[in-house]
């Protein structure tokens, strides 16, 4: 059997031990320490925004946090794009929230705003206001923010922006992550980068971001001893994961380069197939390229070449499910116009790791071109 090829796998830069080391030597191996603080002073740095940054256990954490400090809770309604990881929904039902999915637009493949203003008229006539809106960067590539802000200003309804795949992306020169009124990142093993596990939160004011520490960090009140009067949660990160995540602060703008480059070899690789097409950058907008996915003509199509992959040990994997076909989430209210069931039917996401070598590369595409001659 030939190597495995992956999706997107981790890739470390080696500066990461040294900051690990540090922690070892001082004995910060708590989920407090310099790791965490200088992890979140580099994330702003980056970031290049009056933000404020919040480490914590993971992008969904940061997305549960978001909910509770919008007040969202039971009954509430709250809008999500359909077209996304299971995680940008879930943390809505553990609010006793009812979660509200919405389809896509075809030029970014994320939340489309017609749908979305289609959505929040109908729920205001049915009796609520939705509580947020979860748009979604996927795969990298931005979604339409100023459209998206203007329809969520109008009905004064906050964004909260899921940005767990676009680290590195930008939209008119800002960088996502920084474009809702509540960002989430994610450095889970396969995201652009990662500390194996691990998330942020990034806020507008140094008084939010105290608010999401102390709710995840089991919300002790000032005292001698424990006191609680609001319950919390242990969503902080660890400053052992942090230092994975400084040393991969390090690489990040080089993994955004060897993403972009995966999609320029793949684009030129595949431009003799009529068959494959992909996404493009909308005017303003710049993404990670955190995955390379391509559309085909159609099921059939896509499942075969998939196939072949697999049979290669190469990993691909569809376009992801929309949630309102998931049979957790389809009893939820959905606003569709069908571009996220067809990206799902004909889409499939290619190797995309920013440590994936030429000879690997080309593996793939070999593979690709010998299933479109058969
Ligand atoms: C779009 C999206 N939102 C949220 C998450 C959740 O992030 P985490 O795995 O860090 O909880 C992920 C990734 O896992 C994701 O891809």
């Amino acid at each position: 059997m030939k190597p495995k090829i992956w999706l997107s796998s981790p890739h470390m830069s080696g500066n990461e031990l040294s900051y690990i080391q540090d922690a070892f030597d001082a004995n910060w191996v708590a989920p407090l320490g310099p790791n965490v603080n200088g992890f979140e002073n580099d994330l702003t740095t980056y970031l290049q925004e009056e933000r404020h940054v919040a480490a914590l256990a993971s992008g969904t954490a940061a997305l549960h946090l978001s909910l509770i400090l919008l007040g969202v809770g039971q009954g509430d309604e709250v809008i999500c794009q359909s077209k996304t990881f299971s995680a940008s929904a879930n943390p809505i039902i553990y609010q006793g929230a009812t979660p509200v999915f919405v389809d896509s637009e075809e030029e970014t493949w994320n939340m489309c705003p017609e749908q979305l203003e289609r959505a929040i008229h109908d729920r205001i006539t049915k009796g609520k206001t939705p509580k947020a809106i979860i748009a979604v960067h996927l795969y990298g590539m931005p979604y339409k923010a100023d459209e998206i802000n203007t329809i969520a200003s109008k009905y004064n309804i906050p964004v909260i922006e899921d940005s767990a795949e676009a680290l590195g992306s930008l939209y008119k020169g800002q960088h996502c992550g920084t474009l809702g009124d509540f960002s989430v990142l994610s450095f889970n093993g396969n995201k652009i980068i990662t500390t194996s596990g691990g998330g942020a939160l990034v806020v507008s004011t140094s008084a939010l971001k105290e608010k999401a520490i102390f709710l995840a960090t089991q919300a002790r009140d000032q005292a001698p001893y424990y006191l609680h009067s609001e319950i919390g949660y242990n969503y902080r990160m660890s400053n052992i994961v942090a230092g994975i995540g400084r040393g991969q602060m390090t690489v990040l703008d080089q993994h955004v380069e060897q993403r972009r480059a995966n999609y320029n070899h793949y684009r030129e690789a595949f431009k003799a197939h009529a068959q494959i097409t992909f996404l493009k950058e909308p005017e303003g907008m710049t993404s990670n390229r955190w995955l390379t996915c391509i559309l085909l003509d159609n099921e059939t199509t896509r499942e075969g070449l998939r196939q072949a992959l697999e049979h290669e040990n190469i990993e691909s994997r569809p376009l992801w499910k929309p949630m309102h076909q998931q049979p957790v989430f389809k009893a939820y209210p959905h606003y569709l116009n069908g571009v996220s069931d067809a990206l799902f039917q004909r889409g499939l996401c290619l190797p995309s790791g920013s440590n994936l070598t030429e000879e690997e590369l080309n593996r793939v595409t070999s593979t690709v071109h010998a299933y479109f001659k058969t």
